[in-house]
């Protein structure tokens, strides 16, 4: 199911609700949460924290409030926080972190995403220069969006985790497509969790939720985010509505992650075949990044014709295009969007 009767690929935040959700968004037993009393809430909030392998959970409006609350809940005014250099935290959050938990960012540039341990380890302040600001916290983007869609090695995540806690700072993983990770990689989205103190991930992209995301952690961490998430103005009330199709995304929508990935893979080897610029072998989940400078054409022309032509994809550089493979993109939707690539190359 196509949006608006284009080949969507702007992003797995375009997916639709499926029949399923809506009939259990239908039926769901609801309660005001802001007094705990919401059932469908408390059990997407025990499904979110039982797989992560966490004690507690919170049901967030966005991605954004959920980093966003776990920042606030991990930080202290005028703390710095180490995150990669085009982290979504970072790049993408309209400066949240700075205005709403007052605390300042120190982007470490890394490489589709994944940060060297050792340049983590430097950028750390040392304690008691009267100078320096109080590093806290690290964050950590899996899948790394503007990396697209690059899966952290684990190792990667364990040792950058041991650094920032054998110095005292927190974790907070931006899991926003962490089953997508879990999907590509066969290791578990708990494992990665394991080495995160907060995690944060989206129901509401690849896994056709309409809106909301988890936040999971410990239980006092938790606790102190909910009272984060109020100040936000997050408490919902009978929001079991939507948490009845988030129940549904975690329990039916993971596995079926791979199709999106074995269709991003098949655009990446037909556009590196058409002579677009593109390697497959970094197309790990559902993104392909595509350099469109082989056609001649400057990314905005190649992103208009697209569009007439019935593609929808957005530009992510002055070169490239990125392509988002979801539950509303078919094989054939797949072939069709490479017939039209073909088109515009050749002209
Ligand atoms: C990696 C990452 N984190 C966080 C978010 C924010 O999610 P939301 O759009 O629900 O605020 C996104 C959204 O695309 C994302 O890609």
């Amino acid at each position: 199911m196509s949006n608006l009767g284009f080949i969507d690929l702007r992003s797995d935040t375009v997916t639709l609700p499926t029949e399923e959700m809506r009939r259990a968004m239908a039926e769901a037993e609801v309660g005001d949460d802001v007094y705990g009393e919401d059932p469908t809430i408390q059990r997407l909030e025990r499904l979110a924290a039982e797989i992560m392998g966490k004690e507690a959970a919170l049901f967030v409006p966005s991605g954004t409030m959920g980093n966003q609350v776990s920042v606030m809940t991990h930080t202290q005014r005028g703390d710095e926080v180490i995150m990669e250099a085009e982290s979504h935290v970072y790049y993408y959050e309209v400066g949240a972190m700075a205005v709403l938990s007052g605390v300042q960012a120190r982007p470490v540039p890394g490489r589709r995403g994944v940060m060297d341990p050792d340049d983590v380890r430097r950028a750390i302040r040392e304690r008691g220069n009267i100078h320096f600001p109080r590093t806290s916290l690290v964050v950590l983007e899996n899948t790394h969006n503007r990396g697209g869609g690059k899966v952290l090695p684990l190792d990667n995540v364990k040792a950058i985790s041991d650094i920032a806690h054998s110095n005292g700072l927190s974790v907070h993983m931006d899991g926003a497509r962490i089953f997508n990770a879990q999907v590509a990689s066969g290791i578990p989205a708990s494992e990665y969790a394991k080495y995160a103190d907060s995690v944060m991930f989206c129901l509401s992209k690849g896994l056709c939720a309409p809106v909301g995301s988890m936040v999971v952690g410990r239980k006092d961490f938790i606790d102190r985010a909910r009272k984060n998430r109020k100040m936000l103005g997050g408490g919902m009330r009978q929001a079991g509505i939507l948490a009845a199709a988030g129940i549904i995304a975690l329990t039916k929508m993971v596995d079926r992650l791979q199709e999106d990935h074995d269709n991003a893979k098949l655009l990446a080897v037909k556009l590196q075949e058409l002579g677009y610029g593109v390697n497959p072998e970094e197309v790990e989940t559902n993104m392909v990044v595509v350099d469109v400078t082989p056609t001649g054409k400057d990314v905005h022309t190649v992103e208009k014709e697209l569009k007439t032509r019935g593609v929808l994809a957005n530009a992510n550089s002055p070169k490239t295009l990125r392509l988002v493979t979801h539950y509303g993109v078919t094989s054939d939707d797949a072939i069709k969007a490479v017939e039209v690539f073909a088109d515009i190359i050749r002209q």
